[in-house]
Order: structure tokens, then sequence, then C-alpha cells
């Protein structure tokens, strides 16, 4: 007789995969912090986001960046942490590594203001911009579900391997993850390179260009399953705080 992790290993879903996503769902009924928040509105979480000292980093932040983008907008772009610029101004991608990335949205037709939310594993800046402690990435992980819930993407592309791994509850490098639609819950995940990385290697820009593609194909196979319209415009603007004029 199979096991259930049998089953689950020949369906392709790691052990560690569903253990993790149990543990998550288990959480919701006996952590108080994570029930609290996973009944948040919008403008609920953006303020608890501002007041959170669940981990050192709200001592030390000048924003909090919880996100930016449209509720129900079809595409949400998953980062890693604020770095300098966006501690200064509370919203994610604003340096050089969120140029390249509004210019790869515009490559795909896409705006930040009208078809994508945006929003990272962490809200707030790790000093040096180091990457995120498992702990801190625990600690913001309540945020970052409340938010997916809330937007209700069609698609979440990970931007580069914290988001990948922290959405996927896997250890790999994005290479070996990219290529593929994974699955956030019901929701499908595709994996690219984080614009940082590109910055730094501009060689596997043509590989980013070729996962946008592939994930603009899923989006759309989404789409079409799920008998929505080719390109829904998103409708309710969830910004964090007012645009700077
Ligand atoms: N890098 C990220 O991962 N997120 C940002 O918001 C900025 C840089």
């Amino acid at each position: 007789m199979p096991t259930r992790d049998d089953v689950l290993r020949e369906l392709g879903l790691s052990p560690r995969w569903r253990l993790r996503d149990r543990a998550r769902d288990d959480d919701i009924d006996t952590d108080p912090r994570r029930a609290r928040i996973a009944s948040l509105a919008c403008d609920e979480l953006v303020a608890d986001i501002d007041a959170c000292r669940a981990c050192a980093l709200g001592a030390t932040r000048t924003c909090s960046v919880p996100g930016v983008g449209v509720q129900g907008a079809p595409w949400m772009f998953v980062g890693e942490a604020p770095g300098a610029d966006e501690d200064a101004q509370g919203e994610p991608f604003v340096g050089a590594a969120g140029r390249l990335l509004d210019n790869m949205l515009a490559a795909l037709g896409l705006s930040r203001e009208r078809d994508v939310f945006i929003a990272n594993v962490l809200k707030c800046r790790p000093p040096g911009n180091r990457a995120p402690e498992p702990a801190e990435a625990d600690a913001c992980r309540p945020y970052l579900d409340r938010q997916i819930e809330l937007v209700g993407p069609t698609l979440i592309v990970a931007l580069g391997k914290s988001a990948a791994c922290t959405l996927l509850g896997v250890d790999a490098p994005v290479g070996s993850l990219r290529r593929r639609v994974h699955r956030y819950g019901a929701t499908p995940l595709v994996v690219t390179y984080h614009p940082a990385y590109l910055l730094r290697t501009p060689a596997d820009k043509a590989k980013a260009w070729e996962d946008l593609l592939f994930a603009r194909n899923a989006l759309r196979e989404a789409l079409t399953q799920a008998g929505k319209p080719a390109m829904p415009s998103g409708a309710g603007a969830c910004a964090p705080r007012p645009q700077a004029a």
C-alpha cells in the first residue's frame, strides 16, 4: 500500500512542500498573530506592517515597504526585500533594479499602476541589503500570504531565489526552477531571475525575457481555464501610501 508521501512524490509534490504547506494551514488555527493578519483588509494590512516589530528589522528601517499595485491585478511580482531606495521611499523596486523591472513590465505592455501588484518577501530593509534571515522571512510570511489572498493574482512571478524558495517551500537555485509552472496553492507561479542579479549579469537578461514570455503564456492559459477575459484590467487600487507627486 503506497504511503501518502509516495503518492505525493509520484505527483511531483515533494513531502517537504506538503508538510510546510500543512504546517502553515495549522498555524492559521493555532497562531493568533497569523490568524489576525489573515483577517486584515488591505489598508489594515498596510498599517499593521507599519507597526510591526515581529523581528529586529522593524527597529532599523526608515519606512516599511508593504507593496504597491492593483488589488485584483492579474500579475503579482514578488521580490526579496527593500533596498536603500525602497527603505527611503516606502515603495518596492524604485531603485536601479526597479527601473529594470519597470522596463521589463513595459516590454510586456504592463504598468505597475494598472496591471500588477509588486511585493517583497520582507517588508523591511535588512541592514546592508543582506539576504533575509529565515526567521525574518517566517515573521513576514503572514503578510505576504495575506497580500496574495487580497490581490488574488492569476499568476505570481517570483523574482529570484528568496521569493521562489519562500513561496514554494524548496531550497533550489533559480536556474533549476525556471521554465516550469509551479503552484502557490491553486495559483500558477513562474520563477525568473531577480532584476538586481540581471544588472550584475546582463548576459542572463535574454533568459529573463524568455521567462516573462513563458509567464505570459501561463497567465493566458490560466485566464482561459478560468473563463476570464484575455487581459482583465485590475480593480481597486491598493497602494500602501499616497504616491509621490
Ligand atoms: N530588491 C528587491 O528584492 N525588492 C525591492 O523592492 C528592491 C530591490
